[in-house]
């Protein structure tokens, strides 16, 4: 029986998959997240756009990349800081992170960092969440699917709230929620944790060290997330978790690979796109610490 409807399924997706580029373009919900996260973001905008979708990108008033473009709609909502200091915190923050020493000092260091970015976009979200009228307006524009960056979990909050079809696009997101959100095994004698250094060959002692990192995640996940689940709680009026606001994606997109990464369990709507970051190719030129430095930011980020 199972396997039946499993066919039918597949069946429907195979037609669905043909009848694609006939279709009527749909409208898309874009909820990006600032930084190189966007970079990548916007040449899967672009190419919706020439496959005939309406994107509507949503963004605050102030932001570092996001700019409007030909190729989609660009509508922003007012947020209660300034371009000069939101640049002023962005800067500061990442010049922190290289005057680095010691781990300890560089994981309070980093965490206070987290913490002071992860208040600057709360402002934003809550900004957003609390706009009765552009909630409604949102709703009443009848979108078809929303794709955003779970890393933020603004987006993924919105898309629960209105109820639509969501696509997530990510990196990653940290202390294994992509994991419990689509209950995919993540056996941790040989998947090694992010900031771990290790492969997925490991001794007794490292595969111990694999289960300690993630504690101190914990602490850094618990407050630059949790505000989200009372955010969602609020606006759905019931006790939401994180869990299941990120549960309620239908896609998975990861700009990942098995070249970079150790092979681990996936589910069948987790989808690896690493070559997206590849797009477009050229020889490093001059490679400057600055431009680096942005990158690992973003990247810790
Ligand atoms: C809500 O959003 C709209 C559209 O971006 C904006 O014009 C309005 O000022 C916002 N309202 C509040 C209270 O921020
Ligand atoms: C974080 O924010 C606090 C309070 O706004 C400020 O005192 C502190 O200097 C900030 N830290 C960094 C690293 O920006
Ligand atoms: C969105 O609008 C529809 C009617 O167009 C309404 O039934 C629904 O409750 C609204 N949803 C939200 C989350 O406001």
């Amino acid at each position: 029986m199972g396997l039946h409807v499993t066919l039918q399924g597949l069946a429907g997706l195979l037609l669905l998959l043909y009848a694609l580029p006939w279709a009527e373009g749909g409208k898309v919900l874009v909820f990006p997240v600032e930084g190189s996260h966007w970079l990548s973001m916007r040449d899967v905008v672009r190419e919706l756009h020439a496959r005939g979708h309406q994107a509507v990108v949503l963004a605050p008033e102030v932001t570092l990349h996001i700019k409007g473009e030909d190729f989609f709609t660009l509508q922003t909502y007012p947020v209660p800081y300034t371009r000069q200091g939101f640049r002023q915190q962005m800067m500061r923050n990442i010049k922190v992170v290289f005057e680095t020493g010691n781990y300890v000092k560089t994981f309070f260091e980093t965490s206070e960092i987290l913490k002071n970015i992860s208040t600057v976009l709360l402002r934003s979200c809550m900004n957003l969440l609390h706009n009765g009228s552009l909630l409604q307006q949102l709703n009443s524009s009848s979108f078809d699917m929303v794709l955003t960056d779970p890393v933020i979990p603004c987006g993924a909050v919105l898309a629960k709230y209105l109820g639509i079809p969501t696509v997530f696009f990510l990196r990653y997101i940290p202390c294994g929620i992509d994991s419990e959100a689509t209950q995919c095994p993540k056996p941790s004698s040989y998947i090694p944790n992010l900031l771990t250094m290790l492969s997925d060959h490991m001794t007794f002692l490292q595969r111990v060290k694999n289960m300690l990192y993630p504690l101190a995640l914990k602490y850094i996940c618990h407050f630059s997330f949790t505000p989200y689940e009372s955010l969602a709680s609020e606006l759905l009026q019931r006790e939401v978790s994180l869990v299941e606001v990120l549960s309620h994606a239908s896609v998975w997109l990861f700009r990942g690979d098995f070249v970079f990464d150790y092979p681990r369990p996936v589910m069948p709507n987790m989808v690896f796109i690493g070559g997206i970051n590849c797009v477009i190719k050229k020889p490093l030129s001059q490679v400057c610490i600055f431009k680096l430095s942005v990158f690992y930011a973003e990247y810790i980020f």
